[in-house]
């Protein structure tokens, strides 16, 4: 069932052309110029008088809410919050029946979350689930919601579930920004043919990066700390990076807004920390260049993850990871698909069980 790959980890990042574009399918109607998504559609009024967004998740999906923030925020301007499960269950948090809960999870089994879901419920918010697995506990709690529908995720390193996550959050913010007016039909047009485009540009990092990322993965192996930075979008990207990494191939890892660096981070930076970079063209790119001078006036070893015929901070780095730019909103798609693949061969090089890390479980149900 691992189609001849040596990891479902690995196999689950190729699918990725795939998965995304089968959470676009049915929904993504480009030549209409039309998102449908019955779960919202339905509701849409709740969304539209929601005085704000709280989205609750657990890892990796909690990176996809932080991604969902954005999106939201930018297109739909809409207040959203992002909160762990775990936290929001135990502090007895403010929330009324004005306010719509995002809950986000592959499994839907996750019990912190599940948790915080019924709090939410209980006190009349409206609950609305991103679920990968079918008929999952957190699917049926919810009062509507979409499916991912990127297929069963068995590598306990979510890889192509969180590309869904960000796919299905764009969906939802362009879709609530068009329909509130914030989002021009103009700017809306623009996207919706972005984000169509998105599955043949992750084909094209595949193939293009591949065997690049397996050679850096190489001169990494024993490193034992590693940063990786990135700002607005990519700041989240950032810390799924890290924390693929640090699951996989138990080297610590950190992910930091690139500019909290100089906040304490920084003091940490020697010949001996691999850093890697998120620096899109589009997102900040010119304060990402001081970063990196800053990094390499420390003599950090840099990876950077940068669109094709970059220069600036090309030059600077140590190692260069080419992908095809798309718009800022979505650039995490594609950044976190060579991070995914650093993180697996670092861990495969390190001869780790990457489908099964030490300690840790596919569908965390116990808080
Ligand atoms: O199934 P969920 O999305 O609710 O799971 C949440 C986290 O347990 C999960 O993302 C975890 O962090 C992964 N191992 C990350 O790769």
């Amino acid at each position: 069932e691992k189609s001849g790959y040596e990891h479902f980890m690995l196999k689950e990042i190729f699918e990725q052309p795939k998965s995304v574009h089968d959470t676009m399918r049915g929904r993504l109607l480009v030549d209409e110029g039309v998102i449908k998504m019955a779960g919202i559609w339905d509701h849409i009024e709740r969304f539209k008088n929601a005085n704000r967004i709280i989205i609750i998740a657990c890892g990796t999906s909690w990176h996809a809410g932080l991604i969902g923030e954005y999106l939201i925020e930018e297109y739909a301007r809409i207040p959203v919050e992002v909160e762990y499960a775990s936290e929001f269950r135990y502090r007895n948090p403010i929330i009324t029946d004005k306010d719509v809960v995002i809950a986000i999870s592959q499994s839907g089994e996750t019990a912190d979350t599940m948790a915080a879901l019924k709090l939410a419920k209980e006190r009349g918010a409206f609950i609305y689930g991103i679920c990968n697995v079918v008929d999952s506990s957190i699917a049926r709690i919810t009062d509507a919601g979409s499916y991912t529908h990127a297929g069963p995720e068995i590598g306990v390193a979510s890889t192509k579930a969180f590309t869904a996550q960000l796919t299905i959050l764009s969906l939802i913010a362009l879709k609530l920004g068009k329909h509130n007016g914030n989002l021009g039909n103009a700017e809306f047009m623009s996207l919706i043919a972005e984000l169509d485009a998105i599955p043949k540009k992750i084909e094209d990092v595949l193939s293009s990066t591949h065997e690049l990322v397996q050679n850096i993965a190489k001169d990494f192996v024993n490193a034992t700390n590693f940063l990786y930075l990135g700002r607005g979008y990519n700041y989240p990207a950032a810390l799924e990076g890290a924390l693929k990494l640090k699951e996989i191939s138990y080297i610590h890892a950190e992910g930091y807004p690139a500019a909290e660096m100089k906040h304490g981070p920084i003091a940490l930076i020697d010949e001996n920390m691999p850093i890697v970079i998120i620096a899109p063209k589009k997102g900040h790119y010119d304060k990402i260049v001081s970063n990196v001078q800053e990094i390499k006036a420390r003599k950090g070893k840099v990876i950077s993850v940068v669109n094709i015929g970059d220069t600036q901070v090309s030059e600077m780095s140590d190692y260069v990871i080419e992908i095809p730019e798309t718009s800022e909103c979505f650039s995490p798609i594609i950044a976190s698909v060579p991070l995914q693949l650093l993180a697996y061969y670092i861990a495969v090089y390190r001869g780790a069980n990457v489908d099964q890390p030490r300690n840790l479980a596919k569908s965390v149900t116990v808080e």
